[in-house]
């Protein structure tokens, strides 16, 4: 029997709570199926490990991780550490040493999820967001001059190559022509006359490779815009690491908000682990309350299983989540509801037991 080994990184503030419904709805999954298991290896690194040890994982940790199929990460940061200190050295260093340069974000409005749009149907807003997640104006290059002098100055470079640019807009035009939809990029050549105008001109190089995906190109101010007036102009979404960011929160706010939004972190070549995701972050404002919705990190353990070849068991869980939104009874309080996030995983864990009898 096929068993996949995957690392869990739960991480900080809602991190543990969502991570423990996601790793018991994959068990759950696998139990059903008969036909494959899961091996989860936990690694308690984020900022309390970071308290303990200065460091957020220990330094042969990348090694560690190189080791497993997948990585299942809850979330980081807490208040005391500095963002900036916590991020780059665990999910940001993930991701850049896998080479997980292919960020999937769905934007889709599941049946029986809450929108704050009026006039929009669940069809009306349904994309894949590819963001680009190796480089650009995350690529960590800078310098900081005269720190504390009245002359200080700091510099944080966009870096755009030509493979990185390349790779994820022909990613984004293959999955577009597979799933037979229009192909939107998101940039900003009008400003940003280096990097940007470079990122249009690789979009319109590769796009001759592909006369059978339909094209447009937005600003990313005017691409704001019309997520909110006019959502079903997007299909499939390629954009940069920073408009990536922004703009799926702000699918989030549009897509039932930030307990539903997921996001794989996939090295396609599948040389290192991908890694799998809900998109939110720690939220110490609700951390340690039982408040935090888990179905954006089960939404993750979703594409988990469509990347390992799943996809029957990916659009199953998809179904059990918006079966438990329609019901509207097992709901925790992000979604109008009053349940816990254990209650809500055990809702999602019945509905895949009542499709099985
Ligand atoms: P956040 O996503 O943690 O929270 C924003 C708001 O959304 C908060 O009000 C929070 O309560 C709510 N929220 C988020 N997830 C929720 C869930 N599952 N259920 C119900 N409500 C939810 O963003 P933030 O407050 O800007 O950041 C908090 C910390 O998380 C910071 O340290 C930040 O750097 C970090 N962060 C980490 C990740 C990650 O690990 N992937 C992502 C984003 C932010
Ligand atoms: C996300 C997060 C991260 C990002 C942060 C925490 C570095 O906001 O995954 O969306 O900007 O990529
Ligand atoms: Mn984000």
């Amino acid at each position: 029997m096929k068993t996949y080994k995957i690392a869990v990184i739960a991480g900080d503030g809602i991190g543990p709570e969502v991570i423990d419904e996601g790793v018991k709805v994959l068990k759950k999954i696998a139990q059903l199926d008969g036909g494959f298991a899961f091996e989860f290896t936990h690694f308690p690194w984020g900022c309390d490990y970071y308290a303990q040890h200065g460091e957020m994982m220990p330094k042969d940790g990348i090694e560690i991780l190189s080791a497993f199929d997948a990585i299942f990460l809850g979330a980081v940061g807490k208040p005391g550490v500095p963002d900036h200190i916590s991020l780059w050295d665990l999910l940001l260093k993930i991701r850049k040493s896998f080479d997980q340069y292919v960020n999937l974000r769905p934007v889709k409005l599941l049946k029986g999820a809450p929108c704050p749009l009026k006039d929009v149907r669940e069809e009306d807003i349904d994309m894949i967001f590819v963001r680009e997640n190796s480089e650009g104006e995350y690529a960590g290059s800078g310098s900081w001059l005269y720190k504390g002098k009245p002359n200080e100055v700091v510099i944080q470079d966009g870096v755009f190559s030509r493979v990185g640019c390349e790779r994820i807009i022909r990613y984004a035009f293959e999955l577009a022509k597979q799933e037979g939809k229009s192909l939107t990029s998101i940039s900003k050549g009008n400003a940003l006359n280096y990097s940007m105008v470079f990122w249009d001109q690789i979009f319109a190089e590769i796009s001759k490779e592909y006369p059978e995906v339909e094209t447009h190109s937005y600003l990313v101010d005017a691409a704001s815009m019309f997520m909110i007036k006019d959502p079903k102009r997007f299909e499939i979404v390629v954009t940069s690491n920073l408009f990536g960011d922004i703009l799926t929160d702000l699918g989030a706010a549009i897509a039932g908000g930030m307990g539903l939004a997921a996001g794989a972190n996939i090295n396609p070549e599948r040389k290192f682990p991908s890694m799998f995701e809900p998109i939110h972050g720690s939220a110490p404002d609700i951390a340690g309350q039982g408040k935090a919705n888990p179905l954006a990190t089960v939404w993750s353990a979703s594409q988990m299983l469509d990347f390992f070849g799943y996809p029957q068991w990916g659009k199953v869980l998809i179904d059990c989540i918006e079966q438990v939104l329609c019901e509207g009874k097992v709901l925790t309080a992000d979604l109008g509801g009053n349940s816990s996030t254990g209650q809500v995983g055990d809702e999602i864990i019945s509905k895949l037991e009542e499709r099985n009898c």
